[in-house]
């Protein structure tokens, strides 16, 4: 099927809930209040992972949120039509996730004290997720292969435009603003260091027993069988379960069982292109180190 991409300077979104006209109030005229904590990640990083932890967090380790709230509503994609009216009317703190690249990131955030929690992800691994996401949501288009899809994800041409953009976009304002960078891999590998973490950022005091709650509430399994978060409400129309699973393996090096040697190859290259000069390094960075 043929889907028509809404396209805002000069970024691909998928149709149905962008638009120019939301893209752009996101950007110039969405009210920014100090207390908001900004979800934001690149498709497929673990967004709505972290939309069950900052929710268990904020509610002090309670379930009962995320239990019975669907997470587009704990947690509006404000630039989207629908997503800004429940911004609107959520009372304070508000959760808010997008997936949008600093350049189009509401300018209000600029002068507030409000925070970013910025997920980041192994992009071989999100190739890997996003090709298969893009199989099962109908707004996206049907890939002709991976090889195809592995194309377009390396020369920017996938909705919300290049990781590469958006990762340097981001990490460009590390120490400028209240952003908490984090990885998929960090919550994998420790997710209850990383919860307790994301508290310090956020002033918010969790005993032992509520850091359990969330580490317990927030793991694959239990999001799994939370409809509120697994995407089975979402209509067929929008999302087709029969083509796939939305938290479909959950696991860190997927994309071993995808690439071939070639493509490894071909995507190291284009990597080390596109992100050369950067200081620090991310898990995914150590784990290629490792395997010299
Ligand atoms: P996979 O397709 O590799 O399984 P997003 O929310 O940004 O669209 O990201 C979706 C990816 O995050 C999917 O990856 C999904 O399975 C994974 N994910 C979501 N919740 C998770 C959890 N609790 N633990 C591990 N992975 C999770």
């Amino acid at each position: 099927m043929t889907v028509q991409y809404i396209e805002y300077k000069g970024i691909k979104f998928p149709p149905g809930y962008n638009s120019v006209q939301s893209l752009c109030f996101a950007e110039n005229k969405f009210e920014v209040r100090d207390d908001d904590i900004f979800n934001v990640t690149y498709p497929k990083s673990g967004t709505v992972w972290m939309t069950e932890i900052l929710s268990l967090i904020l509610r002090g380790g309670d379930p009962t949120w995320n239990q019975n709230l669907l997470n587009s509503l704990r947690a509006p994609w404000f630039s989207t039509q629908l997503g800004l009216e429940t911004a609107h009317h959520c009372p304070s703190p508000r959760l808010l996730t997008c997936h949008l690249p600093v350049q189009i990131f509401p300018k209000a955030f600029f002068t507030s004290k409000a925070k970013v929690v910025y997920t980041s992800r192994d992009p071989r691994d999100i190739v890997v997720s996003y090709y298969y996401f893009t199989k099962m949501c109908t707004t996206y288009e049907d890939p002709k292969s991976f090889n195809q899809f592995l194309e377009s994800f390396l020369s920017g041409d996938v909705p919300h435009g290049s990781w590469f953009d958006h990762l340097k976009g981001w990490m460009e304002l590390e120490g400028r603003y209240d952003i908490f960078f984090i990885s998929y891999e960090e919550l994998k590998q420790n997710l209850r260091g990383s919860v307790e973490r994301l508290c310090r950022f956020l002033g918010k005091e969790l005993d032992d027993a509520a850091v359990t709650s969330v580490v317990e509430n927030a793991s694959f399994e239990a999001m799994r069988r939370n409809r509120m978060c697994n995407s089975t409400m979402l209509p067929k129309e929008l999302m087709d379960q029969e083509k796939g699973t939305f938290l479909r393996k959950g696991i860190c090096g997927d994309w071993k069982n995808h690439f071939t040697v070639a493509q490894s190859e071909y995507f190291d290259r284009v990597y080390q292109e596109k992100i050369q000069g950067r200081k620090g390094i991310f898990p995914w960075e150590q784990t290629r180190q490792d395997n010299i």
